[in-house]
């Protein structure tokens, strides 16, 4: 083992002392995440983490390269024909919706592991890949190729990696590497554990969020898929720091745009890396092997990334906003009846209402009432569980330019 090489490498991991830009960040996104969707009937707040995790999808493989699209995706999540052309693309973002959609639930169930363990963050890689075709799994260069193993670190030499400018720890030292990373990233003391664990403070935990997220690709574990994990173990530790917000706000849209907006906004993320993955710079920029400087560059984009998402989701998920923007939706499609606005904006406010109602909310009579509740449900905007039951509202993606502008950029 070279110096080069020790796992040490990695250091500053985490940001002792945090700038007063930082904490005031830190505690911006506690406040943020604690009123998004306060104001949300569960129901109503359950139907949109799932436009949010389409959402989250679409930016992560789109960062990528891989341009799923929106209602791709959800069609995807009905099933995918064998024939289908896009067929991979697909597996590839139903695997990602799904592995999102379960840390949602240990989330609200309060059983997600540590997110920094090997243990998760392998599990993590693992199901990504589930239904994986051969062709997906296999990793070519110009000399060779082979057949990556979900859920496996790299090994050996001809799984080693380069990055643009970077190149990653030599794929024998990646377990020395990742079990170093879960001791200085471990939320919760580990038993046996050498090193202090991040803690419960929820500041302590969106800093190791930040900065886990960039010693993690710096490390690159896996041969491929390393920034897909990247953002879905950075979603799972927001659910662990208390600012997951029930799974309405995600972090790939911001990492996928960045701040500036555009194509600048665009290359924001990878610039960032690229500036974290610097060498010390001098007597003055901590006591790693890395830039603490470049670090606490990275650590502050990243969380104002993350109130800039927060803040957009706020202003579509208004309640009155919102209501305003169901009434346009029916304004728009031929196939409804004005007079169906005010179901909509019942269920927003309410989260379900049995059919019985729809005569006294929409002041129709009884057949028309009927009428403009069928319509909703054909439309799609409104469901139930079972055939007689209560209705709720949907979002289904045709309805989303509509009911939420710049979700996606246009065109997607
Ligand atoms: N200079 C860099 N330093 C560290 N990580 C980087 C750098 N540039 C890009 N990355 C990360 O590498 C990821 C791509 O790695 P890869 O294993 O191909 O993941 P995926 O298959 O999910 O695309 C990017 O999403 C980004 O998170
Ligand atoms: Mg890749």
């Amino acid at each position: 083992m070279t110096v080069e090489e020790a796992s040490s490498r990695i250091e500053p991991a985490r940001i002792e002392h945090p700038s007063g830009k930082l904490l005031d960040l830190s505690i911006d996104i506690v406040a943020r995440a604690e009123r998004l969707g306060a104001a949300l009937h569960p129901e109503t707040a359950a139907q949109l983490a799932r436009t949010v995790r389409i959402m989250n999808t679409y930016y992560s493989n789109l960062i990528e390269g891989h341009n799923t699209r929106p209602r791709e995706i959800e069609q995807a999540l009905h099933g995918i024909l064998p024939e289908d052309d896009r067929r991979d693309l697909k597996i590839e973002a139903v695997a990602h919706y799904r592995v999102q959609q379960a840390l949602d639930e240990q989330a609200a169930a309060g059983t997600l592991p540590d997110p920094a363990s090997e243990a998760f963050i392998q599990n993590l890689h693992r199901s990504f890949y589930e239904g994986a075709t051969e062709k997906m799994l296999t990793i070519s260069s110009n000399s060779h190729s082979f057949i990556m193993a979900p859920g496996e670190w790299r090994q050996g030499k001809e799984q080693d990696v380069v990055i643009g400018r970077h190149l990653p720890p030599a794929s024998d030292r990646v377990p020395d590497f990742m079990a170093y990373f879960h001791q200085r990233f471990a939320f919760t003391p580990r038993p046996g554990g050498e090193m202090i664990a991040v803690g419960k403070s929820r500041s302590a935990r969106l800093f190791a969020m930040a900065t886990a997220h960039h010693r993690f690709n710096y490390i690159h574990p896996f041969p491929d898929g390393n920034g897909r994990v990247s953002r879905l173990m950075s979603h799972a530790m927001a659910q662990s720091a208390g600012v997951g917000a029930h799974g309405l706000w995600s972090v790939s849209r911001g990492l996928a745009r960045g701040l500036t907006g555009g194509p600048e906004g665009r290359a924001e993320y990878k610039q960032h890396m690229a500036w974290a993955d610097e060498p010390r710079q001098g007597d003055r920029d901590g006591r790693g092997n890395l830039s603490l400087e470049g670090l606490e560059i990275f650590t502050e984009w990243f969380l104002g990334v993350c109130v800039d998402q927060l803040d957009y989701m706020e202003s579509l998920f208004d309640l009155k906003t919102l209501g305003t923007r169901l009434k346009r939706y029916v304004d728009r499609q031929e196939a409804l009846p004005s007079e169906c606005a005010p179901l909509l904006q019942e269920a927003l406010i309410r989260g379900e209402f049995d059919r019985g109602e729809a005569t006294r909310i929409s002041g129709l009579p009884e057949r028309s009432a009927r009428r403009a509740l069928k319509a909703l449900v054909d439309d799609g905007m409104l469901a139930s569980k079972t055939e007689k039951g209560p209705v709720s509202l949907r979002f289904p993606v045709k309805a989303l330019d509509t009911l939420f502008p710049r979700l996606y950029p246009d065109g997607a």
